[in-house]
Formats: structure tokens, C-alpha cells, sequence
């Protein structure tokens, strides 16, 4: 029996079918279990930062977890706060707080917003705002911030006191922000909502107005964090400097952690406000601390920004591409005649692994190791799936 029919048997039902079951993986290749070698521009949906199977992470959470591999948040261990520290000075933040996923940051960071809004102006400063095509996770807090009735109808009634605004759109989030306003929860650049970048003006408007309502502006860096966009943090491109920031994905490789960092609340957690058993163990601690010096040590920041220039150019160019969006190696390729799903399933017959993030655009999130030869690559395969399809 396959692994397929075997995970279909045995597993719940929350995802569609999965084309292919990848044994190994190299930089930014990965294996099936026929042996068929497949160039990887999803990298786990921008986790794997290294590339597959980099040793750094690997060898630090082995040793690690060899000597102290969990300890909960009772003790103190030096990992978790050694990464805190690396954590703070890349981004200018001074505090953090360490979980195990995207969803779970933002949960945090929502709980954080309205610890805040109750300090400075009682219970009823409790509402988040975030923006239409926001993905913020799948937990009950994090999916109250995302949008799209699909994926919450199911689940109502979800938490209170969430509201979203129309992208883009300068009066709305003017009307949205107000004396009830606890953060706004923004993704600088939207990921599963198809790569749509917030321009700089409106990100530095929702500041504006948190200043002025003397509420917390969030930016969810779970899937722009950590070089995927060409900077360590992709407000750092902006210059809108949010009040804390959400990280998880790219942080360590494939690792499970997600984390917030803000900047210092007297209004933030008292003991007991929040926690998790796992956040910040030490084996995963070492496991981030060891991809952060890789992706210093290789300038991966460099490579993100050269290497997405390259892709971004070479897709630009192909006929059938109607728009390209993103920033470094952060990128959505619109396609004139739709059909996402289509094209990524032709691309992976030729090898080349892609997402579909919405009806028409294929999102590319490869590794942030790639190199030229693999974006060409990537180019020309799509320039003859297209020319097929003509
Ligand atoms: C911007 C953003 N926030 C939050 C999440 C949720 O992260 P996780 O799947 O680790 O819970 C994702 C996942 O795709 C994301 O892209």
C-alpha cells in the first residue's frame, strides 16, 4: 500500500488530496518516492529557509536536545534567551515571547493588543482590526483576524470584536480606527491572500492612527520574516516601525517555534497571562539561533534581494504573465489566463514546484539559498507550460 492510501486512510480530512509523498530533500531539491527530483519553490510554504537538510539547524537541535532538550517556561535555559536577544537587536524590538507555530504568535499578539486596551482604557478598548485578504491562522483567535467566509463559516460563532477593512483603502481603516481600537493586525506583505504588498503610505496611516488611539500596531511577519523578503523583517523596507511584530516559518528551518517581539509594555502580560509548555525550548532555540547565523553567514539577506530581482524579471517577461508582486524571494507570477491550479500541476510534471495561492497567480517562496541557474530554471519551465497552454 502506497503512503497516499495509507495517509488517506489514516488521516483527518482538513486537507485536499496531496499530489506527491517527497522522501528527501537537498538545497532546493526534494525527492518523490518514485526517485523523480523536483526543484522546490515552496520550501514548505516559506519555512525552509536553509534549504533541505542544511546542517546547521539540524546539528545544533541534536546537540542540544543531547544535553538539555526541554525544560518549560518554570526555568530559565540559555537558548531561548540567547535567541530573544539576537532576535531584539536585528529588529530594534526589546522584548519576546516564544510559541510553536504562526497562529500561535498571533493568538499572543491579539492577547497582547488587548492587555494593552484594557491597561490604558478599561474592557471596552478590546477591537482588533485587520484587513480584507488577511491570513492570520487557523485557531480561534488568529481565524477571527482572517479573512474569508470559507474558511470561518464552519467554525461560528469565533471570537468577538474583530473587524476587517478593505485593503488598501485609507478612509476605511480612518473610519475602522478608534477609542475601542486594541491593535491592528496588518501582514505587510499578504501571503496566502495572493502576495499583495501594503504600500508604504498605508502601513505608516495605521500607525498614525494607533498613535492616535493609543492602540498597538501589529505587523504579522510569519511568512515575510527572517530574510524571505531581502531584510531580516520586512517593516525594515518600510520604514513603519509597528509596536510588535509576528514571526514563525522561516525563524528555524522547519523547526516548530513562532514568536512575537515588541517593543517594552508597562501595559503588556503579568505573570500568568499567557503561555505554552513548548515555546522557547532549548533544542529548538538552538535550532533558530543556528539558521540566523547560517543566513548571516551566507548572506542569504543578499541573495533573497538578487535572486528575486532575477525571478521577478525573468517572470515579468514570459507571455501569458498579466503582473508580477512581491519583494525578494516573496512572489506572485498573476497569470493572464488563470487556471493557477492548472499550470502548477504542468509545472510539477516538468519538475518544478509551485503554488497556486489564488485562482490565477502561482506563488513562488523557494529556499532563500536558490541560485541563478535554479531561477532560470524555474523561468523557462513556465515560459513552456505557457507556450503549451497557448
Ligand atoms: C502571515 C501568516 N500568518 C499566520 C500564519 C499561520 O501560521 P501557522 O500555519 O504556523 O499557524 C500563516 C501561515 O500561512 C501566515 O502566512
Amino acid at each position: 500500500m502506497s503512503i497516499a492510501d495509507r495517509g488517506t486512510d489514516v488521516m483527518m480530512t482538513n486537507y485536499p488530496p496531496r499530489p506527491l509523498t517527497l522522501v528527501r530533500g537537498e538545497g532546493c531539491w526534494v525527492w518523490d518516492d518514485a526517485g523523480t527530483r523536483y526543484l522546490d519553490l515552496v520550501a514548505g510554504i516559506a519555512v525552509v529557509t536553509l534549504g533541505h537538510g542544511h546542517p546547521a539547524p539540524a546539528r545544533a537541535l541534536a546537540e542540544q536536545a543531547a544535553v538539555l532538550g526541554h525544560v518549560s517556561n518554570l526555568f530559565w535555559s540559555e537558548p531561548a534567551v540567547a535567541l530573544a536577544e539576537r532576535l531584539c537587536a536585528l529588529s530594534g524590538m526589546e522584548r519576546a515571547f516564544f510559541c510553536n507555530s504562526g497562529a500561535e504568535a498571533n493568538e499572543a499578539a491579539i492577547k497582547l493588543a488587548r492587555r494593552h486596551g484594557r491597561e490604558v482604557a478599561g474592557a471596552a478598548k478590546h477591537r482588533i482590526i485587520s484587513l480584507e485578504g488577511a491570513f492570520h491562522g487557523r485557531t480561534m483567535g488568529a481565524l477571527a483576524a482572517t479573512w474569508g467566509e470559507s474558511k470561518k463559516a464552519p467554525f461560528e460563532p469565533l471570537a468577538a470584536g474583530f473587524q476587517q477593512v478593505p485593503r488598501g483603502d485609507q478612509d476605511a481603516l480612518r473610519a475602522a480606527v478608534g477609542p475601542d481600537t486594541a491593535g491592528v493586525l496588518i501582514e505587510p506583505i499578504q501571503g496566502e491572500g495572493g502576495v499583495n504588498v501594503i504600500d508604504d503610505a498605508y502601513l505608516a496611516l495605521a500607525r498614525e492612527l494607533c498613535d492616535e488611539h493609543d492602540a498597538l500596531l501589529v505587523f504579522d511577519e510569519v511568512q515575510t520574516g527572517i530574510g524571505r523578503t531581502g531584510a531580516w523583517f520586512s517593516f525594515q523596507r518600510s520604514g513603519v516601525r509597528p509596536d510588535a511584530i509576528t514571526l514563525a516559518k522561516g525563524l528555524a528551518c522547519g523547526l516548530p517555534i513562532g514568536a512575537v517581539l515588541s517593543r517594552p509594555l508597562d501595559t503588556g502580560f503579568k505573570p500568568g497571562d499567557h503561555g505554552t509548555t513548548y515555546g522557547g525550548s532549548p533544542a529548538i532555540a538552538a535550532g533558530a539561533l543556528a539558521t540566523i547565523n547560517a543566513v548571516e553567514a551566507e548572506d542569504l539577506l543578499g541573495n533573497a534581494q538578487r535572486m528575486g530581482e532575477r525571478l521577478a524579471e525573468g517572470m515579468r517577461a514570459l507571455p501569458g504573465v498579466a503582473a508580477v508582486r512581491g519583494a525578494g524571494l516573496m512572489v506572485a507570477v498573476e497569470l493572464a489566463a488563470g487556471d493557477a491550479a492548472g499550470v502548477a500541476a504542468a509545472l510539477r510534471d516538468r519538475g518544478v514546484l509551485v503554488n497556486a495561492v489564488t485562482d490565477s497567480a502561482l506563488r513562488l517562496i523557494p529556499p532563500l539559498v536558490i541560485d541563478a541557474t535554479q531561477v532560470d530554471l524555474a523561468i523557462e519551465t513556465l515560459r513552456a507550460v505557457l507556450a503549451e497552454r497557448a
